[in-house]
């Protein structure tokens, strides 16, 4: 999965022969699971037109503040688009262009869009190599460096001139991996690791017979999902749950027991930064497993339940620079338990949830949650889905880590 899944992503085509690669670049940004909107400034439709960027992108494309011709035809707010954006590239950018957005100039809706964007600003230049290296190309280009803007550096090849050198518009695969790596070296869990346990877990009774919960592994795949998406490498240790996941930065390790994800947790445990125990183990397990198939009797039987390990209690023992996360699940109170756990389990915040509240708890799409930290301080949270929750708990997270 793409870094760039699910940003908006805001496409400014000014007018060089480059123009007609940005309709690959679009089919690039769609297939990672961005969304497009494209601003061409009136000039660069005579080298793609708006029908192909349009049809691409699955979004209208705007060119102009409002079009005379049309007596239906609304103000394009430059000032939604620029706000709609998490990320704004021009490409190819002109000299003309950049000299504008340099000089803050606004003589079309392109520009309006530049200085209203409050998102990153990437540009790829694309002009004759004697424009490139102009030294008022230059002073336009680290300008905008020193406004914070993105340069994505030129290449050198043949030129639409004939001409051979620098200048050439980078090419799409390269501005889109450049973008994708320069998002992915912001976030803010980049090089971290990030351990969370998920699911129930089956205790075995014989062969065919195991004593387990209804969890459903939803909020821990959120959580690690969620993880992923913040940069983090993931190592998500679930037991029996159909939730699926697929990111490049998540690797699932699927358990049965409370004793297998006890040994799969510490072979990560020591190098993790952050670790979540959101698993709802079991807290006992039967002392014997049969090997054969328990048959039916006419009378009563027993089976004797010996303690698991605590996973979440072990990791506790042995922190050292983990950020320890758990969970609390209670119907009686909570509060008092949830920071009684806190304490014992030595962790650095526990997630409550109430069995009084409708729509918590470990089977529904949904959760309800407190957040306790060892400050006593309590972050109540509405009813939310899981992903929600999953993005205010690492908010909660992120915001310690920092302090
Ligand atoms: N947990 C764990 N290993 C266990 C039991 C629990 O890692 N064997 C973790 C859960 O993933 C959760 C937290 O501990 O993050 C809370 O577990 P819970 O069962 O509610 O707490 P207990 O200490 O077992 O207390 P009680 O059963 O009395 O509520």
């Amino acid at each position: 999965m793409s870094v760039l899944q699910g940003k908006k992503i805001l496409l400014g085509v000014t007018a060089g022969i480059a123009a007609y690669k940005t309709a690959h670049l679009v089919r690039l940004f769609i297939k990672a699971g961005a969304e497009i909107q494209v601003v061409m400034t009136p000039a660069s439709k005579d080298f793609v037109t708006p029908l192909t960027l349009s049809t691409l992108s699955k979004n209208p494309v705007h060119s102009t503040f409002y079009s005379k011709e049309d007596e239906n035809e609304v103000w394009n707010n430059h000032v939604d688009l620029g706000l709609w954006a998490d990320l704004m590239l021009i490409a190819p950018a002109t000299a003309n262009t950049l000299s504008k957005m340099s000089n803050g100039t606004v003589d079309n809706l392109l520009l309006a869009t530049y200085l209203s964007a409050k998102c990153p600003v990437y540009f790829a230049p694309a002009m004759d190599l004697d424009m490139y290296k102009h030294p008022s190309t230059e002073v336009s280009i680290s300008t905008l460096e020193s406004f914070g803007n993105i340069l994505i550096p030129a290449a050198s090849g043949e030129l639409a001139s004939g001409l051979v050198g620098e200048g050439r518009m980078a090419e799409p695969e390269d501005i889109f991996s450049f973008i994708e790596k320069d998002v992915l070296g912001k976030l803010p869990l980049k090089g971290k690791k990030v351990l969370i346990t998920a699911g129930p877990t089956y205790e075995a009774i014989d062969p065919v017979r195991f004593i387990g919960n209804h969890s459903s592994g939803k909020m821990g795949f959120e959580l690690a999902k969620n993880a992923a998406n913040l940069g983090a490498e993931v190592i998500l240790i679930s037991g029996p749950s159909a939730q699926q996941i697929s990111h490049s930065l998540v690797q699932r390790i699927n358990v049965k027991s409370a004793a297998e994800m006890y040994t799969e947790v510490h072979k990560f445990y020591s190098d993790a930064h952050i670790a979540i125990a959101s698993a709802a183990v079991a807290d006992y397990t039967p002392t014997e497993v049969a090997d054969q198939k328990i048959k039916k009797k006419g009378s009563a039987m027993e089976i004797v339940l010996k303690p698991t390990k605590d996973i979440l209690a072990s990791m506790g023992a042995l922190k050292k620079q983990q950020f320890l996360v758990g969970f609390a699940l209670e119907t009686n109170n909570e509060v008092e338990n949830a920071k009684g756990k806190l304490v014992r389990k030595n962790l650095d915040l526990i997630v409550l949830n109430s069995l009084q509240d409708k729509g918590a708890g470990f089977a529904g799409d949904t959760n309800k949650i407190s957040i306790i930290d060892t400050k006593n301080n309590i972050s109540e949270f509405p009813l939310k889905s899981k992903d929600r929750v999953a993005i205010d708990i690492f908010t909660e997270i992120l915001s310690r880590l920092d302090a």
